[in-house]
């Protein structure tokens, strides 16, 4: 499940925000009073090596569902939780899948001179941007045949790029 792992490492909203409505005691013996503003770090909880072993490896293999049962439900928070979560779930999962497979159905992408190495994100950005965009080159395209093309099309030469064959 890579998308989720990627959603994992960038969830696009860094933080929740809640307002408590009832006093509460935690199990652990925090204090919550009524009309408290909390803020809720999901980008620090997905990175916490106490809950995500190596935290900065991309992995998506921490979301088969054996490794999923062990986790408290609320250490992977990419759409929120409880009755205000994202009504968008399913469709922005859906809608991200059908835009990879379109794009990767027809072109070959890689990274180019201007590719981060590692990302750094936009400071005045309020969802999780990458500072100056996520730049990758398009090196050719699928023909209707299966055939990958050099690009520009209409050169008509076969392409012969190495990361095509891979
Ligand atoms: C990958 C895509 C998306 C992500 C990561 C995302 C993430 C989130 C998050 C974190 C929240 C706050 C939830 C909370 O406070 O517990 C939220 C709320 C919301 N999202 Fe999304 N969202 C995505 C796509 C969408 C789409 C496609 C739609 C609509 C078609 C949508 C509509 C909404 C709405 C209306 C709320 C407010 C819900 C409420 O306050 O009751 N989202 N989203």
């Amino acid at each position: 499940m890579p998308k989720i792992e990627t959603l994992r490492k960038y969830p696009p909203l860094g933080s929740l925000f809640r307002r408590v409505t009832e006093t509460y005691k935690s199990p652990e013996g925090a204090k919550l009073t009524r009309d408290m503003n909390l803020i809720i770090p999901i980008y620090a909880i997905h990175h916490d090596p106490d809950i995500y072993e190596d935290p900065e490896t991309f992995n998506p293999d921490r979301f088969e569902p054996e490794e999923v049962r062990q986790r408290h439900r609320c250490s992977f928070l990419p759409f929120g939780d409880g009755p205000r979560n994202c009504i968008g779930l399913r469709f922005g999962l859906l809608q991200t899948k059908i835009g990879l497979v379109a794009l990767l159905s027809r072109f070959v992408f890689e990274a180019s001179s201007t590719t981060p190495r590692s990302i750094r994100f936009a400071r005045k950005s309020f969802t999780l941007t990458p500072d100056g965009g996520l730049w990758l080159n398009k090196v050719c395209s699928l023909t209707a045949e299966g055939i990958k093309m050099q690009l520009p099309l209409g050169s008509n030469s076969k392409c012969n790029h190495q990361v095509c064959f891979k």
